[in-house]
């Protein structure tokens, strides 16, 4: 059966006045189509390469759900560097081509986070009702798109009582970041309250999160951020909002005698550096890794600047520094469970104010969105400096 003329309508219509009335983050009005069909738009890649040369907007319809399947339709979706280096093809992982969207060549969707309301459900599904809000269980799903369809096994489902009183925004962008900084702060070594780490990349989603949870934990947060030509001061008051006990730049930090005031800070090395987080790469990890306590771990999570590490051969076999890596991805699908309970504790804490979620810079994604305005936002992710995450907040879709 052809879909028919798409129809707009609001989501809370007279035919379901029964509902309990929408909160107010929910988007009022919605495009839905006659006999169930779904029109979707996705922001698709027909090969990799620069997301500006390689990203179009791509229409498909969707029919009613049937047996274990659920139709999503998107509230929020972050745009992460990770994002764009899968695009590029210089990430590990490549996103999924397939010809099941509507297309003859082969098209995969962007983006690997987000959040999505159950809309509709197939007759075989159980625990997950209509109104539910579900994010991915893993990499690879291909969030940049206003609707989808999955089996409910491969989402995560989020009950009203979990994100009530929360954004899209900050439910959408709970499954990646916050869960790298508690992994890597918990996994690696098990600092005692009041113990130190340090980190670089300090304002970055992750480096937010460690920051928060750090405080939470009770262990003590170095945090190093680059050098910026203006609003340095607000940015250190800003992440000592969140719980940093010292936030220095990266110049600073490579200063001479700034080994005096790290004894200082750590009661004359009596409270140990036993953890490295480190999300920038070059020689400013080999300074950090100087700072470190006998047997401490530096975790390398990320590349930003895109410089190796090198380790001198010293800190290997006087100090035993260990040099770890992290990948969230590859946790998330050993641990499915463990990224459950992560996630809802996030959400907790988010209800009760204890966690802030990271500045962001939205793009609202409505039904006329121009595919221009959804690609640039993309290729601005490249860009430094910036003064928030981009995130796709879809609206009329
Ligand atoms: N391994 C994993 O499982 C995992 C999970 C999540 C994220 N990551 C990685 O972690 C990194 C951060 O991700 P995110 O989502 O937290 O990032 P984000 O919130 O978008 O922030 C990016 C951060 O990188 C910094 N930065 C950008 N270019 C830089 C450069 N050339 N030199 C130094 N710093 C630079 C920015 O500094 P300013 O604040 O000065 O602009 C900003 O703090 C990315 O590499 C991402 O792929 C890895």
């Amino acid at each position: 059966m052809a879909p028919s003329r798409a129809i707009y309508t609001t989501a809370r219509s007279a035919l379901h006045r029964s509902l309990p009335p929408s909160p107010p983050c929910l988007h009022h009005r919605r495009l839905l189509s006659a006999y169930g069909y779904e029109q979707a738009k996705i922001l698709a890649l027909s090969s990799l390469g620069e997301p500006k040369d390689v990203l179009h907007l791509h229409s498909h319809s969707i029919a009613p759900p049937h047996g274990d399947l659920l139709t999503l339709r998107f509230l929020a979706s972050p745009i992460n560097p990770a994002d764009i280096n899968q695009i590029q093809g210089v990430y590990p992982t490549k996103p999924p081509f397939t010809t099941t969207l509507g297309t003859t060549e082969p098209i995969a969707v962007g983006g690997n986070e987000g959040v999505a309301e159950v809309i509709a459900k197939g007759g075989s599904v159980k625990g997950v009702e209509k109104g539910d809000w579900v994010i991915m269980k893993k990499q690879g799903f291909g969030t940049w798109r206003t609707h989808a369809q999955t089996k409910a096994e491969e989402v995560v489902v989020v009950k009203g009582e979990d994100w009530e009183g929360l954004r899209p925004e900050q439910v959408g962008t709970v499954s990646v970041n916050p869960m790298t900084a508690w992994r890597m702060l918990r996994d690696f070594v098990s600092l005692k309250e009041g113990e130190w780490f340090v980190q670089n990349g300090a304002n970055s989603g992750v480096g937010r999160a460690a920051i928060q949870l750090g405080k939470l934990w009770g262990y003590k947060s170095l945090n190093i951020v680059r050098k910026r030509e203006s609003g340095m001061e607000e940015l250190k008051a800003d992440l000592t909002s969140l719980g940093a006990d010292a936030v220095i730049t990266d110049e600073e930090f490579e200063a001479k005698g700034f080994r005096d005031q790290v004894k200082e800070m750590t009661n004359g090395g009596r409270e140990p550096i036993r953890l490295g987080l480190n999300c920038v790469g070059g020689p400013l990890v080999n300074s950090m890794a100087k700072h470190l306590a006998a047997g401490a771990h530096m975790v390398t999570y990320g590349a930003m600047s895109k410089k190796p590490v090198s380790i001198p051969t010293g800190l290997l076999i006087f100090k035993d520094i260990h040099f770890d890596g992290f990948w969230v991805s590859k946790w998330s699908d050993a641990n499915p469970k463990e990224k459950e309970v992560c996630i809802r504790e996030v959400l907790s804490l988010m209800r009760q104010g204890k966690f802030k979620d990271v500045p962001m810079s939205p793009v609202t994604w409505n039904h006329n969105t121009k595919q221009e305005e959804l690609v640039d936002a993309v290729q601005g992710t490249l860009e430094g400096f910036r003064s928030g995450k981009g995130i796709f907040v879809f609206g009329d879709t």
